[in-house]
């Protein structure tokens, strides 16, 4: 895999899977910069990269001027990674402001820096999103109506972008990582409210897998999957992202 001499950015890169493909981003020869939403969270990523190489930013999603700020650098790639699993729980229990600032993180907010980022991309003649998704933007989930939602969003927004600007060099794609060891699991673990909820930390894949893929879709290699929703369990993309095949 060869990324040298692009630019990529990772949001929510400080942890879980976004710090995963910062590395693999980064092993693959890219210049990576990330975002982190607080000084400590950077500090804190920026140790557990040790010599890996990546710049970090302070920026939360929602911030649309640190955002813009950042974006208007130009990059090559984005991956858009950043989310909440939150709020959980059934539709009559949950406050509507949750649902709407979910709804706000997940799925406006990465409009926001697409659109922003498809600016210079366009100008440039091309570049590479990849719009992390999941599973629960196909599949309702029980408790996680505002992330099956803003996911589903996304989705759509992927095939949106494919249609508009495919053809302007722009490849975009979905990208359902899986089930994957990180702390958004440990807090859904702790909801009980679901089978996910329900399943052993033992069963998770690590966080380096999906960010391998992720780091694949990035290379012209990918070309022909541009535009679709992706699974990190199909077996075809797992054996050309260098990833062993599932049991
Ligand atoms: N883990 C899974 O099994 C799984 C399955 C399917 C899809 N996914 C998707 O994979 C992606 C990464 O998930 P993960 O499991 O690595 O989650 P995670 O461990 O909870 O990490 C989420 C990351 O997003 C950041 N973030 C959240 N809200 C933000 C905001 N407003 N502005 C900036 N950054 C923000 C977090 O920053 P802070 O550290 O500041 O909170 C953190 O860096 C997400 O899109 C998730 O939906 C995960």
């Amino acid at each position: 895999m060869k990324l040298t001499g692009k630019t990529a950015l990772v949001t929510g890169g400080n942890r879980g899977i976004g710090l995963a493909t910062v590395r693999a981003l980064a092993e693959a020869g890219a210049e990576v910069h990330f975002t982190a939403r607080s000084a400590p969270n950077l500090t804190a990523a920026r140790r557990d990269l040790g010599e890996t190489q990546a710049t970090g930013h302070l920026a939360n999603m929602t911030d649309r001027i640190a955002m813009a700020t950042l974006l208007d650098q130009g990059f090559d790639i984005l991956v858009n990674n950043a989310a909440v699993i939150a709020p959980i729980g059934r539709i009559l229990d949950i406050p509507a402001e949750d649902w709407a600032t979910s709804i706000d993180i997940n799925l406006t907010s990465a409009f926001h820096a697409t659109q922003r980022v498809l600016a210079h991309m366009v100008a440039r003649g091309g570049g590479t999103i990849v719009n992390i998704s999941s599973g629960a933007a196909h599949r309702p989930q029980e408790g996680w109506s505002a992330y099956c939602a803003g996911k589903a969003g996304l989705a759509m927004l992927t095939r949106s972008i494919h249609l508009e600007y495919g053809a302007q060099g722009i490849r975009i794609f979905g990208f359902a990582p899986g089930v994957v060891d990180t702390d958004m699991q440990v807090a859904i673990r702790a909801s009980g409210i679901n089978p996910v909820s329900k399943l052993p930390r033992e069963s998770l894949a690590p966080a380096s897998e999906p960010a391998r893929a992720i780091a694949w879709l990035c290379t012209p290699a990918a070309d022909p999957l541009a535009g679709q929703e992706l699974d990190v369990r199909n077996p075809e993309l797992r054996a050309a992202s260098g990833l062993p095949p599932l049991p």
